[in-house]
């Protein structure tokens, strides 16, 4: 087999959380364009048609799965969808998440820091519950969890440091279940991305001009991320071109934390 060959997904089927939009309908279009057929899971029916169509062009089988996957009761049933399908998912990436609030942690209500930990790192949990167990019957399968350079780092100028701690834990999480699992055929690593300007970082940016300039002078390469820019590294963990990594962290940031 070539090196490229190593790289293909022909034959596979990957699921994807928050495959609408965003990073997620990035990484959905490079997995596709790499041979993957695709499952997206979204709130929004409208908006995951709209990914499974364009998608579909490439000529691969494209199925959607309605469902809020920070409510741990609905990603279980979201899961469960999936797996009724009867199409084997080889590839899961763990992909929503976000900060989606600015609150000193002095200040923090209980209640919400709960759900937010539920939306960034109970919802992957669910998930690799549910799409691993198969996963390790059929001894093979390649989970992508998405983390944050907010994980082994505080991002300046900004609170709502459930971010930063539910990141932390979702690598550990990552480590943990690439231990268990590596001699079980399953194989679970994390995306670190940078910044990149999708909706929740335009609107973070609109409120606090200041926040972008910050940032952006931090990164050696000068810049935000372009969402394509994430996909090809989702391809290789997600392919037989990763054969022998797993529990790490592949950091795509511009150089943001070499500093
Ligand atoms: N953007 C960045 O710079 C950056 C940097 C570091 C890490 N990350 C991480 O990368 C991931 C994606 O970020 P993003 O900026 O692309 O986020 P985003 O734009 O908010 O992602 C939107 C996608 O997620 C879906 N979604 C949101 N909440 C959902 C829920 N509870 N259940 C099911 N689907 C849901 C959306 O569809 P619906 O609205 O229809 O549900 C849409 O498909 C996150 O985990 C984020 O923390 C992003």
């Amino acid at each position: 087999m070539s090196v490229l060959q190593k790289f293909s997904l022909i034959g596979r089927t990957a699921m994807i959380t928050g495959g609408s939009r965003g990073l997620g309908r990035a990484m959905a279009q490079a997995l596709a364009e790499a041979g993957a057929d695709i499952l997206l899971v979204g709130r929004e029916e409208a908006s995951l048609d709209t990914a499974a169509r364009e998608l579909a062009q490439l000529g691969r089988w494209v199925g959607i799965a309605v469902g809020d996957v920070g409510t741990p009761e609905v990603a279980a049933e979201v899961c469960k969808e999936v797996l009724g399908i009867g199409k084997p998912i080889d590839i899961l990436v763990n992909n929503v998440g976000g900060r989606r609030a600015d609150i000193a942690t002095e200040d923090f209500p209980i209640d919400e820091w709960k759900k937010l930990f539920d939306l960034n790192l109970t919802s992957a949990l669910v998930c690799c519950q549910h799409m691993g167990k198969p996963m390790l019957e059929r001894r093979r399968g390649s989970i992508i969890n998405i983390t944050s350079i907010a994980g082994p780092l505080a991002i300046k100028g900004i609170r709502g440091r459930h971010y930063e701690t539910a990141k932390a834990a979702l690598t550990g999480l990552t480590r943990s279940l690439a231990a268990d699992w590596a001699e079980r055929g399953v194989r679970v690593n994390a995306i670190a991305p940078g910044g990149f300007l999708t909706d929740p970082n335009k609107k973070w940016y609109a409120e606090k001009p200041e926040l972008r300039a910050t940032f952006e002078a931090h990164i050696p390469m000068g810049r935000l991320g372009e969402p394509a820019e994430l996909g090809p590294a989702a391809v290789f963990l997600a392919s037989d071109a990763s054969s022998y990594i797993t529990g790490a962290t592949l950091v795509v940031d511009g150089g943001f934390t070499i500093w």
